[in-house]
């Protein structure tokens, strides 16, 4: 052996034995550990107690550390928030330290859900650790700008910064990423354009089989290898318009841009074939304009779509029949106008749809009622002049929620709803012209939880019926003309109602049944502007889930009742223009959590009880009585 040769064996021992060493104790490359360890001194509390026991050279043995066998090197970090075995949330506070970057062979870097994580995106990352695949850094408290640099990651696949505090814009480079395939930057502070360059992330890969000879099929799989299938930028401050490229992301599935400051039109798709695979696409709370595109109806996958809370017009494209496996449809506060397309009613999956506060225009199509999965119809607030209810509306079978407030209903409450076997839980026909009576079959709708009557002229008692409704939970029947007693919605074994609103109508009795009944767990109750008589019952006491009790503008006459104290809960307390009189009783000083008090125009006489949150109201809380002093009045003469 010449001694060349014997220098190569030796060297190749070395290296053989070191990484058999390295082996066998667990240990890692000293950059990896001092990697790992720079990331660990950035961390002043961990409650998982999993980085106090990184101590040591054996790093590849250390929990949440994986190293890759045959070289030794550190490929993965995984320290979630949520420890997912025993589904344990667990608490990193301190800085995300630079050093992690010395770990250039990391493919995986998941600390995603540690709130208490501050500090930058290490600008260098794209420079330094070309093997990254998977980045989850979402859920911290991390701020500054996604770093230029990313776009020097070949190799990573899913990029999920969501969640953080990070601003600046979204570094063009990132449409270099050719493996992308998740891109979820949501819930952040995001300024500036979306690059036109994000449409880049397709799967054109040059894929040539012409003058080949490659045997049967193409598998379908390389066109969804190497493409971006979900793209998150909702709740942050985007500007501009959304890029026409798009149109060129031929795997994405999932498209949100919701919530943002994004003008301009749809542009996508440009022609049939094109986003063959988007489900979901949600692009409300914008400022985008322009119509609906006709081309809008090849985009046969969508599922969900929510346009909502734009300022989009137009009609409503008839080609929106084609897209058969809608099942959620949202286009309300929007401006479109003209007539709902007839082709609606060949969207037989759809079970949600939203038109509410558009210009739309009577005559309602037929075809809705062919729509047999439908469970929502909220078209409320358009110009549709509906004059009844379409009769065929009802023998919709699946139909559960309806909205047709503002839609210009006339007349009695339409029979229509009598006989429907529709399982109506949601019924809202506020706001239109309604007249008459509240029929006493109401209380056949036995599956009924929500009935908002509000603002119609109606003029009759509420029915016992409708307050025996073993599921009843929101009554609204403010603004009409409802007389007699009150009694009936408080005095029975139901216990379901949350929101009661008889506010603005003709009711003169019944307050003293309020807490009699099993009626206990209203948290919203407003009676005032009636003309309400009598005194309050000490039973009003036991509703101690009340957050807000409105008995304003009527004729109660009584002290203030000093079980008021025990609703620790309240937050709004309205009893002015009353003929309340005597003292405020110093137990209201309990009410700490008392946003918005009101107790003028009364007879109320003697010292305002001294302390929060009685003394912090302003004047007018307490005008208009017959001698209240102390602050914030005058002080009390002795
Ligand atoms: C690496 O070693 C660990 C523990 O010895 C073993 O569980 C794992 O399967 C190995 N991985 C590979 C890729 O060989
Ligand atoms: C996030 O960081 C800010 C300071 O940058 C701090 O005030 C805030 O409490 C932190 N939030 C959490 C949840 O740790
Ligand atoms: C990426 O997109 C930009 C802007 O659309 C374009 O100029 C550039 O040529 C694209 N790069 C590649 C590699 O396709
Ligand atoms: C879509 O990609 C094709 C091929 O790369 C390109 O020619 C076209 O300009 C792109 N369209 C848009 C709107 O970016
Ligand atoms: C329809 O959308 C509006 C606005 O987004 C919303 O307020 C309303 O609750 C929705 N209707 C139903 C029935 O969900
Ligand atoms: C619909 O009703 C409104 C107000 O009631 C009225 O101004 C409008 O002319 C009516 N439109 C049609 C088409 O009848
Ligand atoms: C009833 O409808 C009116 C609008 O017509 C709305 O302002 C009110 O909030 C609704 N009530 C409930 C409890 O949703
Ligand atoms: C109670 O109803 C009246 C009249 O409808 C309204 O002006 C008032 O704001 C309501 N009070 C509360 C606390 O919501
Ligand atoms: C409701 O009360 C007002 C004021 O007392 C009265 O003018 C009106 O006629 C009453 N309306 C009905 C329908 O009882």
């Amino acid at each position: 052996m010449n001694y060349e040769l014997l220098q190569i064996v030796a060297l190749l021992t070395v290296i053989a034995f070191g990484g058999a060493l390295r082996k066998a104790t667990g240990a890692c490359g000293s950059d990896d550990l001092e990697g790992l360890m720079g990331f660990k001194n950035g961390i002043q509390m961990d409650t998982s107690g999993r980085l106090a026991k990184w101590v040591g050279r054996s790093c590849c043995e250390w929990e949440g550390v994986v190293c890759d066998n045959a070289t030794t090197r550190v490929t993965q970090i995984n320290l979630p928030g949520l420890i997912e075995k025993d589904l344990f949330q667990t608490q990193m506070v301190g800085q995300l330290s630079p050093s992690i970057t010395l770990l250039t062979s990391l493919e995986i870097l998941d600390l995603g859900g540690l709130v208490g994580l501050t500090g930058t995106i290490p600008q260098t990352i794209g420079l330094q650790m070309p093997n990254l695949q998977k980045l989850y850094l979402y859920g911290n408290n991390l701020t500054g700008p996604v770093p230029e640099s990313i776009g020097d990651l070949p190799r990573l696949q899913e990029l999920a910064l969501h969640e953080n505090k990070i601003s600046g814009s979204i570094p063009s480079t990132i449409g270099s990423l050719k493996k992308l395939k998740s891109l979820l930057l949501y819930s952040n502070q995001i300024s500036g354009t979306i690059p036109f360059s994000l449409g880049n992330l397709t799967n054109l890969v040059e894929l040539d089989v012409h003058d080949n000879a490659i045997m049967g099929q193409v598998p379908n799989s390389i066109g969804q290898m190497q493409a971006l299938e979900k793209l998150d930028l909702s709740s942050n401050m985007l500007s501009g318009s959304i890029p026409s490229s798009l149109t060129n992301l031929t795997a994405i599935s999932v498209l949100y841009m919701d919530t943002n400051y994004l003008e301009g039109t749809i542009p996508f798709p440009s022609r049939s074939g094109e986003m063959p695979s988007l489900g979901f696409l949600r692009l409300h709370n914008n400022h985008l304009s322009g119509n609906i595109p006709p081309s809008f109806g090849y985009l046969v996958s969508l599922k969900r779509v929510s346009l909502s809370n734009n300022k989009i017009e137009g009609a409503l494209p008839s080609s929106l029949g084609n897209l058969h496996s809608l099942t959620e449809l949202y286009l309300s506060d929007n401006s479109f106008s003209g007539q709902i397309p007839k082709s609606i009613g060949q969207l037989s999956q759809l079970i949600m749809l939203n038109i509410s506060s558009n210009l739309i225009e009577w005559p309602l199509p037929q075809e809705i009622s062919s729509l047999q999965n439908l469970q929502t119809l909220d078209l409320s607030f358009n110009p549709l002049n509906l004059s009844s209810i379409p009769p065929w509306l009802t023998s919709i079978s699946s139909l559960s929620r309806i909205s047709l407030a503002g839609c210009g209903i006339k007349g009695q409450i339409p029979d229509s709803l009598q006989t429907t076997q529709s399982p109506i839980q949601e019924l809202d026909l506020s706001g239109n012209l309604l007249s008459g009576s509240i029929p006493s079959w109401i209380g056949s709708l036995s599956q009924l939880y929500l009935l908002n009557l509000s603002s119609n002229s109606l003029d009759s008692h509420i029915p016992e019926s409708l307050t025996n409704l073993p599921d009843l939970g929101v009554l609204d029947l403010h603004s009409n003309k409802l007389t007699g007693s009150i009694a009936g919605v408080f005095d029975t074994e139901q216990g379901t109602l949350t929101y009661i609103d008889l506010s603005d109508n003709n009711f003169s009795s019944g307050v003293e049944a309020i807490g009699v009944g099993e009626q206990l767990n209203i948290q919203y109750l407003n009676l005032s502007h009636n003309l309400l008589k009598g005194t309050l019952p000490s039973s009003l006491g036991k509703l101690n889930s009340i957050h807000s009790l409105d008995l304003s503008f009527n004729e109660l006459a009584s002290n203030l009742p000093e079980m008021l104290a025990k609703l620790t809960l309240l937050e709004r307390l309205k009893l002015q223009g009353n003929h309340f009189s005597g003292k405020i009783p110093s137990g209201f000083l309990k009410l700490k959590k008392l946003k918005e008090l009101d107790l003028s125009d009364n007879v109320l006489e003697g010292e305002i009880p001294e302390g929060k949150p009685l003394t912090d109201f302003p004047g007018s809380t307490y005008s208009g009585n017959k001698g209240l002093c102390g602050k914030p009045l005058n002080p009390c003469k002795e």
